[in-house]
């Protein structure tokens, strides 16, 4: 079971706005891959850099698409695992928790939380590649892009790649969310990717406690002010029971 220290217990129970920021680490327990380990099998020569850009998608939109479908196919046959469930509870027994996601799987939302803030979109969902505009489509099985019912462009999921901006009001909440924090927990990511990456240190310039839960050491381990080196399962789950005195 993690140890987790008592000031972070007390500055939790304080707090009355703590900000969680999870990365691809939280699903990596629910069977989908991080980002930035080796990918496996199939797609072993390819790096998600490669894969999840809009060049990428003008160059080779099959090979994209296949991608992504591939990774629905492990999102919906994933589960939430103790992380999710951690995360959902915790925002149940502190007041203010502003849960901000670079996940794409909405598997924190099928954990029960709610209001989560999704950076870099969802995988589940479509939007045409000409306009940006939601498209409701049925992909299951399908090996190659299909086209807008409305003006006959590829469609796309609707994900951010790399060299795209995140939606806007999702970066601004989150922003305004790290900026006002007492707590800034950073869970499950390599904190490289920007905008995420920065909002730790708004948090930190805001004068917030700052908090990385990480299996390995990251971009953000030096200036985090606790460091709970465990999976995000186990620390997570021993976090919400210390805080509810569990
Ligand atoms: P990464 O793949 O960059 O990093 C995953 C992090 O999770 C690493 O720091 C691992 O040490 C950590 N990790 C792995 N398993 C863990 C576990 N069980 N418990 C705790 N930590 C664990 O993923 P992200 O930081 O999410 O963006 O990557 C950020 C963004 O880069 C992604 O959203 C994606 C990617 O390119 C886009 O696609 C735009």
């Amino acid at each position: 079971m993690t140890r987790i220290p008592e000031r972070l217990i007390e500055a939790l129970r304080r707090a009355r706005r703590t900000v969680i920021l999870t990365g691809a680490g939280v699903s990596a327990e629910s069977g989908i891959p991080t980002f930035r380990d080796a990918q496996a099998g199939l797609w072993a020569r390819y790096r998600p850099e490669d894969l999840a850009s809009r060049e990428a998608f003008q160059r080779d939109p099959e090979l994209v698409w296949q991608w992504y479908q591939w990774r629905r196919e492990l999102v919906a046959a994933a589960a939430p695992n103790r992380a999710h469930l951690a995360i959902a509870g915790l925002a149940r027994i502190l007041p203010g928790v502003t849960l901000v996601t670079q996940n794409v799987d909405g598997l924190h939302q099928r954990a029960g939380s709610g209001g989560v803030i999704e950076l870099h979109g969802n995988i589940q969902r479509n939007r045409c590649s000409a306009d940006d505009e939601l498209v409701e489509i049925a992909t299951t099985g399908s090996v190659k892009p299909p086209n807008c019912p409305r003006c006959g462009a590829k469609v796309r999921p609707d994900v951010v790649w790399f060299g795209e901006p995140v939606p806007k009001n999702a970066l601004v909440t989150a922003q305004f969310a790290a900026e006002h924090c007492e707590v800034f927990l950073s869970v499950g990511t390599s904190a490289v990717v920007l905008p995420a990456a920065g909002l730790a240190h708004l948090a930190r310039a805001g004068g917030a406690m700052l908090v990385e839960v990480n299996s390995a050491a990251t971009a953000a381990s030096e200036n985090a002010d606790l460091v709970l080196r465990d999976s995000a399962s186990s620390a997570m789950t021993a976090l919400v029971q210390a805080v509810s005195g569990g």
